[in-house]
């Protein structure tokens, strides 16, 4: 599977929309869901967890992205995400590096009005620091001093 049809586009941000009810954001008032869909055909979702301890919050779309690690996958078709924002917000800058992880495709970016915008990994994290980076770097001399 490598383009997604309006079908599944319609699915991922169903998903993304569903599992955004299941946020815990006593703090923020501010649900996340995503929804990632793997090469196989399974969808995966993840929602905002946050904590009293504001900084050990974690985001919907790493969520999302480690419960599809967790079951095996680690191939992705597109991601949606699902905020309240008008217009939709775009992941954080830690999410758009943990999506660059695992490649370029499609980041649906989706509102509760069903209002949507589609952009890709690699434009939201241009130059990304990526596995190809420390492979292009692994014959070369790490500069210590001692
Ligand atoms: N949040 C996400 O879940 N994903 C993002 O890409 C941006 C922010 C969450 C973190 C926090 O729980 C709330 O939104 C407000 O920052």
């Amino acid at each position: 599977m490598k383009r997604m049809d309006q079908k599944q586009i319609d699915a991922l941000v169903a998903a993304a929309a569903s599992v955004r009810d299941n946020a815990h954001a006593p703090y923020s008032d501010y649900l996340v869901g995503a929804a990632v869909l793997a090469t196989d055909g399974r969808i995966f979702v993840g929602c905002n967890v946050e904590n009293a301890s504001y900084g050990l919050s974690v985001c919907a779309e790493r969520h999302a992205i480690a419960a599809a690690v967790a079951a095996g996958c680690k191939k992705f078709v597109g991601v949606a995400v699902v905020t309240q924002s008008d217009p939709p917000a775009a992941p954080c800058g830690a999410c758009r590096q943990v999506l660059a992880e695992f490649g370029d495709f499609p980041v649906i970016l989706a509102g509760l009005d069903g209002s949507s915008q589609t952009t890709r990994v690699r434009d939201l994290l241009p130059n990304a620091f990526d596995a190809e980076t420390l492979a292009e770097a692994s014959g070369n001399k790490s500069g210590r001093t001692s």
